[in-house]
């Protein structure tokens, strides 16, 4: 689908479909006021028969509105006008677009970048709306024989703005929202394929696609490299698994030389069996999801540089398989971790911490501004914040507070959850220098713990997107969370230092 930015006015102009807003209550936006003006009162008449009450979500489609020049209108519901915020914009545009899918429109105007949300403005807007519209007509349709549904006959949407001044923001709010949306699907597309198919060989391929046609710098380590740099708890998950294990590093390098990257570390456990801690069997597919950390990484690359984004950034990807096997780490295991640190691996599915901690050493080497890993990390997590936010935790409170604000402004939230000392004593070990579990109480807390032991050189903040990178049940699918915050982290870098 192609995008564009008009000052349009509503009702002029030819075309497949009109969109505009009505407020709970009937009231009706701008756009939907003109509409009823050309029309002469047509649209009042349809909301008094009550037939569209303005519900956040819900939209209804006309025909042939007298006076009006596109051959359709789709009214859609904002909900109070009162209440109208990120969340409501977002989910008007969802469902004006979700609806237009399902119309033989082929074009389409949407007035809705027109209407107040706060204090946002309007490359804000845009953006979201861009973004939003191309993520909700996604489809994961790789793996049918054939497509299940006949794609939509929505080829080109208009995002109407009310003046001319308002163009060039909208401009660059519509290039970026696209950007994101473009990383978003390809997170998507590596968190929905099957583990057969997205082995870190396969990872590694799509990040060499990626640097190439970005003409990004990049470099995979191989089995015979991560020895020699003695990365043995990375190398301890991937013993199991007949899948070689990759470390996947990708330099985006656009902003002014002397600045310092910003290193996102991504969890790429493209199947985690729980090892010989193995797991219980029901929902274990899911677990094809354990290289969420890792898609996002890609994806928050494909939208910076679709964005050419002016900064320095760096992706490292630890990708492996956790599997059970002949030669497998066992419980009781010791391993030298590349910082020397040697851990006593008590339990072999606690591997996104082993993989992930030598990745943050290597990390070492780019002497970042700030580290960011990004991991499916603990169950615990998604008892503790279930599927709305993020768990964040951070060595360095202004940095955490910068991921935050990312993750408000994407409408991609995280939740700062604590890192004391005292939690530190749960993975005492009698036998190692610290264990790789603590016992069950605050999961999420003692994992990040693991983490921290690990990143002392730098600032750095830890994503736990256990309960928002994936969804289950009916809906199940890769979300592209939180790819959206770390472009947002991104973007709010760039705008800043220029
Ligand atoms: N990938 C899982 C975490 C996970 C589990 C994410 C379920 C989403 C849903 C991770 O590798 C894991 O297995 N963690 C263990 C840690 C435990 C052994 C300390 C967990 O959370 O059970
Ligand atoms: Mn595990
Ligand atoms: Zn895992």
């Amino acid at each position: 689908m192609e995008f564009s930015i008009k000052p349009l006015v509503p009702g002029r102009n030819a075309g497949g479909c009109s969109v505009v807003g009505i407020y709970a209550g009937k009231a009706m936006s701008d756009a939907a006021t003109a509409l009823d003006r050309t029309s002469k009162g047509y649209l009042k008449r349809v909301l008094q028969r009550g037939d569209m009450e303005g519900r956040i979500g819900t939209t209804l489609l006309l025909h042939d509105v007298p006076g009006i020049a596109s051959a359709r209108v789709l009214l859609v519901g904002l909900g109070a006008q009162a209440e109208f915020g990120e969340k409501q914009f977002r989910r008007c545009v969802t469902a004006a677009v979700g609806a237009l899918a399902n119309t033989g429109a082929a074009d389409a105007e949407i007035h809705l970048a027109e209407l107040a949300v706060g204090r946002r403005d309007i490359e804000w807007k845009v953006m979201q709306a861009a973004c939003a519209a191309r993520t909700t007509i996604y489809r994961f349709e790789q793996m049918k024989s054939k497509p299940e549904k006949a794609a939509p006959a929505l080829s080109k949407a208009v995002l109407s703005v009310k003046t001319q001044g308002d163009i060039k923001r909208a401009t660059r709010g519509l290039a970026r929202g696209l950007a994101l949306a473009h990383g978003v699907n390809l997170a998507r597309d590596l968190g929905n394929l099957p583990g057969n198919v997205c082995t870190p060989t396969y990872l590694a391929d799509e990040a060499r696609k990626l640097a190439k046609h970005y003409r990004l710098k990049i470099q995979v380590l191989e089995r015979a490299d991560m020895k020699k740099l003695g990365m043995n708890t990375l190398l301890s998950v991937a013993a199991g698994s007949s899948e070689p294990p990759k470390l996947i590093v990708i330099e985006y390098s656009a902003g002014p030389k002397s600045q310092k990257p910003v290193v996102l570390v991504g969890k790429g456990v493209t199947f985690d069996t729980g090892g010989i801690s193995i797991k219980p069997a029901p929902e274990m597919d899911e677990m094809k999801f354990d290289m969420s950390g890792a898609g996002s990484v890609l994806g928050t690359i494909k939208a910076i540089a679709e964005m050419k984004l002016p900064v320095n950034m760096v992706g490292i990807i630890p990708a492996t398989e956790n599997m059970p096997g002949g030669r497998a780490t066992k419980p009781g295991d010791i391993v030298t971790s590349m910082s020397g640190q040697t851990v006593e691996i008590l339990n072999t599915d606690a591997e996104g911490r082993l993989i992930l901690c030598d990745a943050l050493t290597y990390a070492e080497r780019y002497q970042p501004a700030a580290v960011i890993d990004i991991a499916t990390l603990t169950g615990a997590c998604v008892i503790a914040l279930g599927h709305v936010v993020s768990g964040l935790f951070a060595n360095n409170d202004p940095l955490a507070r910068e991921v935050l604000a990312a993750g408000e402004v994407a409408g991609d939230r995280a939740w700062h959850l604590p890192l004391h000392d005292e939690y530190q004593e749960q993975l005492h070990s009698n036998f190692a220098d610290f264990a790789n579990i603590g016992d069950r109480p605050a999961g999420a807390v003692t994992a990040a713990c693991f983490l921290s032991r690990f990143t002392k050189k730098y600032h750095w903040a830890h994503l736990d997107v256990a309960g928002t990178a994936w969804k289950s049940g009916k809906e199940k699918g890769s979300t592209g969370r939180p790819v959206p915050l770390l472009t947002q982290f991104l973007i709010n870098r760039a705008d800043k230092k220029r």
